[in-house]
This record gives C-alpha cells, sequence and structure tokens, in this order.
C-alpha cells in the first residue's frame, strides 16, 4: 500500500520504517510536492510506536539530484523569501528518532544537504556527492554550507561550494562525512537496514536520548555539552529501561525493554 506518488514506504525489518524517494524521471530532483511527502511519511513514522529508526534512500542512479530547478527558475525574491521557500526541508531534522541514509548515485545540491541531515551517513561505490548551486547563480540553501564544514572543515567545504566540483563516497567516508562505504548499491541499503534494526532494538527512550546529546555538539560549548549530557544523563535512571538494561546484564539475560 502506497499513499505517495513521488516516494516509497515500507516497513522491511521489524521496528524499521524505510522510505525511498521515488521520482525517476527527474533523478529523485526534491520539488515541493515531494519534500511535503517526505515530511508526512516521516511525521507517520516518528508517530508510530512500532518504528525505532528509519532508513532514507533513493535509487542506484540517485539519491537525489538536488532541488528542482525547474520548480525554482522563475521563482522570485519575494515568492521566494515571502513564502519560506526551502524551510520545509529542515522539518526533518524536528524528527526524534535515527534516520539512517543510504547513498547510491547522486547526491547534488539539495541531495547532498538532505543526505547530511540524516543522523548516519551510508555510501554505495557510486555515491556521487557535490554542491555545485554556484554553476546556477546560487548557493547552498538547505544547510550544505554549514553543515559541509562541519563535518569537512573549511578548506574543503570552501573548494566543493566555490568550484561546484563533485567528491565522492571514499572521500565523504574518509573526510568523516559518510561512516561506511559498500561493494554494491544493494550492500548500502541492506547495511543502512542492519543498523537500523540494530538500534530500533533498543530502547525508545535511550535511543532518543542519545540522538539529542550528540546533536547538542553542535549546538553548545564543550562544558555546557557535557553538563547537558550528563543531566539527560541522570535522568535515564528514571526510565524502567535503565533497571531493565542493567538487571539483565547483571542476571545474563536478554533485556525486554518497556519503552517506558
Ligand atoms: N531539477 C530538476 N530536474 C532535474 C534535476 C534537478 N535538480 N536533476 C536532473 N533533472 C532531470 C533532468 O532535467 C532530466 O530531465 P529530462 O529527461 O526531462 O530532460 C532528468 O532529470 C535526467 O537528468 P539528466 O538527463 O541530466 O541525467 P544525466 O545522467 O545526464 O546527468 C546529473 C545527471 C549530473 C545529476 C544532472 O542531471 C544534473 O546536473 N542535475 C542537476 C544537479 C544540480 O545542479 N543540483 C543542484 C540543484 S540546486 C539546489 O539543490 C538548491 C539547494 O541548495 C536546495
Amino acid at each position: 500500500t502506497n499513499a505517495y506518488e513521488f516516494i516509497l514506504t515500507s516497513t522491511p525489518r521489524p521496528g524499521v520504517g524505510q522510505i525511498t524517494l521515488n521520482r525517476p524521471k527527474a533523478l529523485n530532483a526534491l520539488s515541493t510536492p515531494l519534500m511535503k511527502e517526505l515530511n508526512s511519511a516521516l511525521s507517520a513514522f516518528e508517530a508510530s510506536p512500532e518504528i525505532g529508526a528509519v532508513v532514507l534512500t533513493g535509487s542506484e542512479r540517485a539519491f537525489a539530484a538536488g532541488a528542482d530547478i525547474k520548480e525554482m527558475k522563475d521563482l522570485t525574491f519575494p515568492e521566494a523569501y515571502g513564502k519560506d521557500f526551502i524551510k520545509l526541508w529542515s522539518d526533518i531534522t524536528n524528527i526524534s528518532k535515527p534516520i539512517v541514509a543510504a547513498v547510491n548515485g547522486h547526491a547534488l545540491g539539495g541531495g547532498c544537504e538532505l543526505a547530511m541531515m540524516a543522523d548516519i551517513l551510508y555510501c554505495g561505490p557510486k555515491a556521487n556527492f557535490g554542491q555545485p548551486e554556484i554553476k546556477l547563480g546560487i548557493i547552498p540553501g538547505a544547510g550544505g554550507s554549514q553543515r559541509l564544514t562541519r563535518a569537512v572543515g573549511k578548506s574543503k567545504a570552501m573548494e566543493i561550494v566555490l568550484t561546484g566540483k563533485n567528491f565522492s563516497g571514499a572521500e565523504a567516508e574518509q573526510w568523516g562525512l559518510a561512516s561506511k562505504v559498500f561493494e554494491t548499491p544493494e550492500a548500502c541499503v541492506e547495511g543502512a537496514l542492519d543498523t537500523a534494526e540494530t538500534i530500533a532494538g533498543y530502547g525508545r527512550l535511550a535511543v532518543k536520548a542519545a540522538k539529542e546529546v550528540v546533536n547538542q555538539a553542535y549546538e553548545t560549548s564543550l562544558h555546557e555539552g557535557v553538563k547537558y549530557e550528563r543531566r539527560i544523563f541522570h535522568a535515564l535512571f528514571a526510565t524502567q529501561d535503565q533497571k531493565i538494561g542493567m538487571t539483565a546484564f547483571a542476571n545474563k539475560q536478554k533485556p525486554e525493554w518497556k519503552n517506558e
């Protein structure tokens, strides 16, 4: 059952929701209707108690070739600013469940930015990243200049954003932007599903807290971040899952999480 036109959704593993961008004619260009569907699928997985983690992927040829250039072509400043064009793209960053991106093929412009909004980034052998906006007379508009710089440092980010030159999955992995490169596109998606299934097998509250504290590292000083972490760490002693997890360890048993 698929209620969407530009994406496919499924639950291929216990606790795992998968979203596959599926607009092959435009190499998954991220039109506003597609982004609305993506947000709606993400909210549905976020709301579902069955789901513990999400995998976001595209096709073998393209994760996503960017924002839809044909949609943007005639956009005026009053329209772009007035309607806050592209703001709805950041909705994905408000999802509290972990998102694993499996990138095969092109991840350009907004496609690269979308991949960088995921929590864990995996690549296939032909992953092709880049921020080619400069070639269109614009700049990255969905966080690329910020997330890329934090991930790979100023010189590489400047080089990528100013030249519009692409980079490979192997480079993304070497620079710390991605965590793994797989040998085939299928292995990349399977690897993302494996990781999502592992995460979905843990207590939901601890998973939510873990994502929250890692993200906090981007927002605060080390001192404040460590304090923030410790507060959340303490808070988890108020959950049943902490008692369940530690008791199971002491009794050499497998924990049965209650997500409470
Ligand atoms: N928007 C709209 N349509 C796109 C698109 C995009 N970003 N990318 C590809 N398409 C369309 C093509 O127009 C083409 O459609 P037609 O068959 O109707 O002509 C179809 O997808 C297939 O593409 P190509 O024929 O170009 O395929 P290719 O294999 O020769 O090239 C490519 C692949 C190198 C990715 C090339 O399509 C390309 O350069 N795409 C644009 C990449 C880009 O500039 N992305 C950044 C967009 S700006 C942005 O994202 C702003 C932001 O920061 C949010």
